[in-house]
């Protein structure tokens, strides 16, 4: 394993995940670092400060100085890397929401925008991205990574980043992130048992209240086209359903905008 790291004991018992953290002060990316581990048990969680080549979806970087944002990433193997990898994104947004609706007033508007993100006052706080190694057309790992800006001041979000914000800008106050990490895993942790229990359906119910985009007219920018229609939900492998005019349609990524009518 990679040098300079330590284990942070999350003191709280967990079913799927293990409550002793791994915690870097800098790595190169906490997904890249799982991605290519071998050894580590399906279950491990790797928490950074600061990562170097941070990655966001549609291979973008992502970025955020050193100490500021909670950025982690856990790694599944079986049972969980069996079932349909589409859906846990989803679960870790749905995680993410519980998490912080439970250290957020009420008054803070939080929701899910398909596929996974988290937008606090309709603002981006958190993204999330799954990558899995596969061995032919098994699942050897599946790591899903979480970047949540929590205390960046505003300088920090230029003009290319005009959609996100911190938890602290949202709300005027500097979040403890260890606190939030333990939050978000438990709620993740339960999630899993949820799935492997009930299934996927009820992933895809919690996701659905959690988001407030629903029948509402967007935009999909999939890579290769632009398409504009009403979003009907989410099918139950996490699929986005878009009632286009030329009938329904149905995505499995993209980058989603909310029209204003
Ligand atoms: C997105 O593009 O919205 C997803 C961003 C995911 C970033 C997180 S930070 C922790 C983990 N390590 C990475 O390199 N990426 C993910």
């Amino acid at each position: 394993m990679d040098a300079e790291y330590s284990i942070v004991d999350l003191a709280v018992d967990m079913r799927n995940l293990n409550k002793r953290i791994v915690h870097f002060s800098a790595i190169d990316s906490t997904n890249r670092f799982l991605l290519e581990e071998n050894d580590l048990p399906g279950g491990t969680v790797v928490w950074a400060d600061y990562q170097s080549a941070g990655r966001g979806r549609f291979n973008r970087s992502w970025q955020s100085p050193p100490g500021d944002a909670l950025l982690f990433s856990i790694l599944l193997r079986e049972p969980y890397c069996a079932i349909s990898l589409s859906v846990y994104p989803l679960l870790a947004a749905v995680g993410v929401y519980a998490g912080l609706r439970s250290v957020l007033p009420e008054d803070n508007a939080l929701s899910v925008k398909w596929p996974n993100d988290i937008l606090l006052n309709g603002k981006k706080v958190c993204g999330i991205l799954a990558q899995s190694r596969m061995k032919g057309a098994r699942c050897e790992s599946l790591v899903v990574g979480i970047g949540l800006n929590v205390n960046q001041a505003k300088d920090f979000f230029q003009d290319n980043l005009k959609n996100a914000s911190s938890i602290f800008l949202e709300t005027s106050r500097q979040m403890d992130r260890f606190e939030i990490l333990r939050r978000v895993l438990v709620e993740i942790d339960h999630l899993l048992t949820e799935l492997s229990v009930s299934g996927r359906s009820v992933i895809m119910e919690k996701w659905s209240s959690a988001c407030d985009s629903v029948g509402q007219m967007i935009v999909i920018h999939d890579g290769k086209e632009t398409v504009s229609g009403y979003f009907r939900g989410v099918a139950s492998d996490g699929a986005m359903r878009l009632e286009t005019g030329s009938g329904m349609r149905t995505f499995y990524a993209g980058d989603v905008s909310v029209v204003k009518e």
